[in-house]
């Protein structure tokens, strides 16, 4: 049996981490709340690998393989196994806590605990658990199987250790140059997109905004249409 690699939350992210950690050879447990998103979740990988299969980059054995290795649990404690969790449910701090709660209690005492989390602290979800040293920030992009860049973010009581055993995972998903890491307590790629969506809003609006006014008018502005995500992205890299 390989590594087992948990992932809480079969959503838009959770089901894209799943696929990709099965591809890597990972057997992975996809864990959610109702049958239903569990259900929904494997759609979406069957869907996006069949995609590859028809491309001709990916076998219908290799994609059957890929999908064997991916089992579904709305139990928790089916994660004891775990070497790895990422959690990617709702980015809510009140959902989250609860889940690093849990999954504190039935995981192995040194099982890795992740978050792909946007904009909450990884020390505070640190914090909440008895091992806030082995708790890190795993931040990929949407859609995860295109997006090869991944955010390694470190609360400030994540040991040196753990980061290097977590790098040394995340690059059995991707190459050592897209596990990049990015700052303790907020992620460069949200912060690259804020500054870049702020700054065009700015340009946009620079002749009738009032100069005392400009920030609040940024805020109620609604965001701008593309894939900002992939900006940020293409911008990181130039560097
Ligand atoms: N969508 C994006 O573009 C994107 C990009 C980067 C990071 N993120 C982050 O990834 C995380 C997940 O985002 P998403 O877009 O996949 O959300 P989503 O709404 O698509 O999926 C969240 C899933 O979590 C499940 N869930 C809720 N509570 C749960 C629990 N206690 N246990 C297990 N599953 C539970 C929900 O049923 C749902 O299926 C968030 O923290 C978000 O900020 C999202």
């Amino acid at each position: 049996m390989s590594d087992v690699f948990g992932v809480i939350g079969a959503g838009t992210m959770g089901n894209g981490i799943a696929q990709v950690a099965a591809r890597a050879g990972f057997d992975v447990v996809m864990r959610d709340v109702g049958q239903e998103f569990l259900a929904r979740g494997m759609t979406s990988i069957d869907k996006s690998l069949q995609r590859d299969v028809d491309k001709e980059r990916l076998s219908k054995d290799e994609k059957r393989a890929i999908m064997a290795r991916i089992k579904t649990t709305t139990d928790i404690g089916a994660l004891s196994e775990a070497v790895i969790v990422v959690e990617a449910v709702n980015e809510d701090l009140k959902v989250k806590t609860e889940v690093f709660r849990s999954l504190d209690e039935v995981t192995k005492t040194d099982a890795i605990l992740a978050s792909n989390t946007s904009s909450i602290s990884i020390t505070k979800l640190g914090a909440i658990t008895k091992r806030p040293d082995k708790v890190i920030g795993m931040h990929f992009m949407n859609p995860v199987p295109v997006m090869k860049l991944v955010e390694i973010i470190r609360g400030a009581a994540t040991s040196d250790i753990a980061r290097s055993k977590f790098g040394r995972q995340c690059v059995r998903i991707r190459n050592d140059h897209e596990c990049v890491p990015a700052g303790d307590t907020f992620l460069d790629v949200s912060r690259v997109v804020r500054h870049w969506s702020y700054a065009n809003v700015f340009h946009q609006d620079l002749r009738t905004a009032p100069a005392n006014d400009a920030e609040e008018d940024v805020v109620r502005l609604r965001p701008l249409e593309g894939d900002l995500e992939s900006k940020a992205v293409s911008v990181k890299r130039k560097r």
